[in-house]
């Protein structure tokens, strides 16, 4: 049976510039040469060069290749950031009340104790921050740092406003307290203005920033980086042993995007765009009466709450049973609470694929709901 994947946050398919990329590869390998017989530890430089005129061009601050070290994916960052910063298991770790589950998962693996900090439109809500920092620090428990996703948030789509960012910096600094900028979806960008990372914001060591080019070129390179200013740069670098990360996809990655990134990323854009339009309009026809959704400027997830009578295991047999696929509210939730949404990850299932399964994920909520509203639509 087909399956429909909106729950995994890849790119659009049609979209990956295999044939470009490929063209490139020979050359990019001939240039790395006998280097092949060392370990790349920081990562190639020409792709380090790429990127930091990347982050410097969006973020509008100078930044330099020496800061960054690439990664086997954004994952690697996210993990290293923990076991080079908590001190013992039970350490404490604030993040936004929703975010990505895998961070989740490896936090708590790490053996985390994790705070999720309330939201509201605009992304964690700075009281309940401040309230929280304030409660940790006189009982002696100070988290070992906050991570925040403010920029197209998995998996709510919000966009922190500037001036919230700034208000969350100042508090973070206040309370001396580490903030994790985890920009992994930066590029991807569809409407209205950009904001700036918490990096570009204020120039302390203790903001930490990571990004990927899984969500613009694909996971399945495992690029991503990490990015400090000393001495935070070295506190972390000093806790990895792997080696650095592949030398062939980097340089591969670093001669295709030094000649094609804003150009691959615009047309990129372009599609995923399309397809947001799609989720929320086919949404539009088949659940406006009983369903809200988030309308995300960029990322590539859309945030569905639906009726709080929708039986979950039902829901989830029914669409099972179509091959379609997504994300399950709990997973997000920092204490897994059975919340009534579902995230759709919009980027990898063609249009034709989104128009045909978005009406069938809205029969299946009506089918799945165990109160009077249920209609009588066959799925
Ligand atoms: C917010 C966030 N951070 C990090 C990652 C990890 O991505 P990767 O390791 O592919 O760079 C993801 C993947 O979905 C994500 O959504």
């Amino acid at each position: 049976m087909k399956t429909y994947d909106f729950r995994s946050g890849c790119t659009d398919p049609a979209s990956f510039p295999t044939a470009n990329l490929a063209g490139y590869a020979v050359q990019a390998i001939n240039d790395v040469g006998i280097d092949f017989a060392r370990y790349p530890e920081q990562g190639h430089l020409g792709l380090r060069e790429v990127i930091a005129e990347r982050e410097s061009q969006r973020e509008g601050v100078k930044v330099f290749p020496d800061n960054i070290s690439l990664m086997n994916g954004s994952m690697q960052a996210v993990t290293l950031i923990a076991e080079a910063l908590m001190e013992k298991p039970g350490d404490i770790i604030l993040t936004e009340e929703l975010t990505y589950s895998g961070t989740l998962s490896i936090y708590k693996r790490l053996g985390a104790q994790l705070v999720g900090i309330p939201m509201d439109e605009h992304g964690m809500r700075i009281d309940a921050l401040e309230n929280t920092l304030n409660e940790l620090h006189r009982k002696g428990t100070p988290p070992r740092f906050i991570y925040s996703l403010p920029t197209y948030h998995n998996p709510t789509g919000i966009l922190m406003p500037k001036s919230r960012r700034l208000e969350l910096i100042d508090v973070a600094l206040k309370y001396n307290t580490v903030v994790v900028d985890d920009n992994c979806y930066g590029d991807v960008h569809f409407d209205g203005k950009k904001e700036p990372s918490f990096y570009a914001l204020n120039e302390s060591p203790n903001i930490i920033y990571l990004c990927s080019l899984s969500k613009i070129l694909g996971p399945g390179l495992r690029l991503g980086y990490l990015l400090a200013r000393p001495p935070m740069f070295d506190r972390i670098m000093e806790r990895r042993f792997d080696g650095g990360n592949s030398l062939l996809a980097a340089s591969i990655c670093a001669a295709y995007l030094k000649d094609n990134l804003w150009d691959y990323v615009t047309k990129a854009n372009f599609i995923l765009k399309k397809k947001r339009d799609a989720v929320c309009a086919g949404l539009e026809s088949s659940v406006n009466d009983i369903c809200t959704w988030s309308h995300p400027v960029g990322g590539i997830f859309i945030w569905v709450k639906f009726p709080s009578d929708v039986d979950r295991l039902k829901l989830e047999a029914l669409l099972n049973k179509k091959g379609i696929l997504y994300g399950h509210g709990s997973a997000y939730h920092v204490k897994e609470q059975d919340i009534p949404y579902l995230r759709l990850a919009f980027g990898y299932c063609s249009l034709e694929d989104i128009h045909k399964c978005i009406p069938l994920i809205g029969q299946a909520i009506r089918a799945s709901r165990k109160t009077m509203a249920q209609t009588q639509v066959a799925v």
